[in-house]
């Protein structure tokens, strides 16, 4: 395939045909990945209200979130629309209260309407041609007092990385997103705190928590060598991850978005 458009839905969104094994190698392979789930296994517990209701994962990819809510007691719907990251999921969830089904985000209206008191989407906004209408989508699935757990690849953050790397040109040119091309694995939509809190506000849901992922690894000089340094790594991600300013530079932003119960008529 030659040109981008041939690597994008309809909708212009990349799902993930085709980058199932780079995917699972570059992130969770790593460092990046385990650092991700170690600060997300601490992180959502304190952002979140979680008492077992149910759930619906969106772009679930590989199935990990679904997994850990589901090893909570959730019974978890994950939706996903590239077939091949879909049957990953599948095996690795086998035997748990998971129920997965193919299907892009634009479709869940039709197809899974709930409402739904806990609603997540991880790493998936970035991958859209439209994340603002994707936004309000997931909005709509929330029941009164529902809770959306949304985290998104951090425009600002990739912004410094690249200044750091001496991508200098690219960085003054504000050219950041990537293209969907072939199996790069750069966001077509990287997003910033301040577009979040604007949707968010046009669709009327409270911002309830915030917080930063990967604030340090992407910036070190060298990587650690031993599993203490992996440890403190995790410790100082973790310490900082919502204080001000660090968590606003995390390589990833994670929100707890609320929709207001409906007023008593
Ligand atoms: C970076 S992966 C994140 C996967 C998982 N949520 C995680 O955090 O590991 C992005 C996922 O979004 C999915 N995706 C792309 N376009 C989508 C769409 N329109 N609706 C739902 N998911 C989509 C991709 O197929 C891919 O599995």
């Amino acid at each position: 395939m030659s040109d981008s458009s041939s690597y994008l839905s309809q909708a212009g969104d990349r799902h993930f045909d085709g980058l199932a094994d780079k995917f699972a190698a570059s992130l969770y392979g790593g460092l990046r990945g385990e650092l991700r789930l170690a600060l997300l296994d601490r992180l959502l517990p304190e952002m979140l209200e979680l008492h077992a209701q149910p759930v619906l994962e969106v772009g679930g990819g590989l199935g990990q979130l679904a997994g850990w809510l589901a090893d909570r007691g959730h019974p978890v719907t994950l939706t996903e629309p590239a077939a091949e990251m879909l049957a990953r999921a599948r095996r690795s969830l086998e035997g748990r209260a998971v129920t997965c089904r193919q299907a892009p985000l634009q479709d869940l209206p039709s197809q899974v309407p709930g409402p739904w008191p806990l609603v997540s989407c991880h790493a998936v906004l970035e991958w859209l041609a439209d994340p603002r209408a994707a936004l309000a989508t997931l909005a709509g699935l929330l029941a009164p007092g529902g809770q959306l757990s949304l985290m998104v690849f951090n425009r600002d953050a990739l912004r410094l990385s690249n200044v750091v790397k001496g991508n200098l040109d690219k960085a003054l040119a504000d050219r950041l997103e990537g293209q969907g091309r072939r199996k790069r694995l750069t966001p077509i939509s990287p997003l910033t705190h301040r577009q979040i809190t604007g949707w968010a506000d046009e669709q009327g849901l409270e911002v309830a928590a915030v917080a930063g992922l990967r604030v340090f690894h992407d910036y070190l000089q060298r990587p650690p060598e031993d599993e203490a340094q992996r440890e403190a790594l995790l410790e100082l991600e973790w310490r900082y991850s919502r204080v001000d300013p660090h968590w606003r530079l995390g390589r990833y932003l994670l929100y707890t978005l609320i929709r207001p119960e409906e007023p008593a008529s």
